[in-house]
């Protein structure tokens, strides 16, 4: 008998507190989506970070995604963005309404606290794994060496989420350059070692660049942002996983396809930018080396 799994990996929904700073087509988008998730009956889904903007500084706002998440009635695990869970000191001075830095533990952050999530969070799904991980820069909440103990635990393929690219998604325009240098720059070569040091970990899956990618980390491992299913590129990916395949495909939300031509001046991109080529897009990846 064949066990089938499907999880819905959603991003980067940055759900505002204050009405005057939503956007009508925003929030159209995330109830036409929302109607969907629920409909998809998945076995989990899960939320790969910036469930807010504003939820590093006002803990209100993460109650206000916790209170959607929780509507889908549905096994989620979240991941905390920069956005939710300020991911350096310097940002925090920066941008204090947007990225504020708890010099707390984890467990005592507003994204902890509200969440009731660990650094590290596990779900067995059968035939695989899927882990989520929260970093800060630095990594003062020790989430590498308690990911690694993790995955030298266990034998099942395995599906990693975290907020941030381990690797840059694409070789032109803004985000040839956008990632994880201003966010987590002391930590993402031990993080990317870590991961593609584990024959395990067969994806990736991540967020923020608010772009739909698929990247190689290595021969065994792909990297996979969801697009951002608000503010754009509107859109969530479906991973159904049979045997020992794991198919992705990209489902395209009703907000708007692109979100970087609204903060950089001059820049216009084309439809495979945000998207993805089409193997970017859907396609079959085997969960088992050979
Ligand atoms: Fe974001
Ligand atoms: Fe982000």
């Amino acid at each position: 008998m064949y066990q089938h799994v499907k999880i819905l990996h959603i991003s980067d929904l940055h759900i505002e507190g204050l009405p005057a700073r939503r956007y009508a087509e925003v929030e159209k988008s995330l109830a036409v989506v929302k109607a969907r998730l629920i409909a998809a009956r998945p076995d989990l889904v899960v939320v790969t970070g910036d469930l807010t903007t504003h939820g590093s500084a006002k803990v209100e706002d993460l109650v206000l995604a916790k209170d959607w998440l929780d509507a889908l009635d549905m096994p989620y695990l979240v991941v905390g963005g920069n956005h939710d869970l300020g991911s350096n000191q310097s940002r925090g001075m920066d941008y204090p309404e947007t990225e504020f830095y708890e010099e707390l533990p984890f467990h005592h952050t507003g994204f902890a606290q509200v969440f009731g999530t660990h650094m590290v969070e596990t779900a067995d799904l059968g035939v695989v794994e899927v882990m989520t991980i929260n970093i800060r820069n630095g990594d003062p909440d020790g989430t590498i060496p308690i990911l690694q103990k993790l995955v030298e635990a266990g034998t099942k393929p395995l599906l990693i989420f975290g907020h941030y690219p381990l690797v840059n998604v694409r070789e032109r325009g803004i985000l040839a350059n956008f990632g994880f240098d201003e966010f987590i720059p002391d930590s993402v070569d031990l993080l990317r070692q870590a991961i593609i040091g584990s024959s395990r970990i067969r994806v990736y899956g991540c967020g923020h660049v608010h772009a739909n990618t698929v990247r190689a980390l290595s021969s065994e491992c792909l990297q996979m942002s969801a697009g951002a299913l608000g503010p754009g590129s509107s859109s969530y990916r479906v991973l159904s996983i049979d045997q020992n395949q794991l198919h992705y495909e990209t489902v395209i939300g009703d907000g708007p396809l692109g979100f970087w031509e609204r903060l950089v001046v001059d820049f216009h991109e084309d439809v495979e930018y945000h998207l993805g080529e089409p193997w970017e897009r859907s396609g079959v990846w085997n969960l088992f080396t050979s």
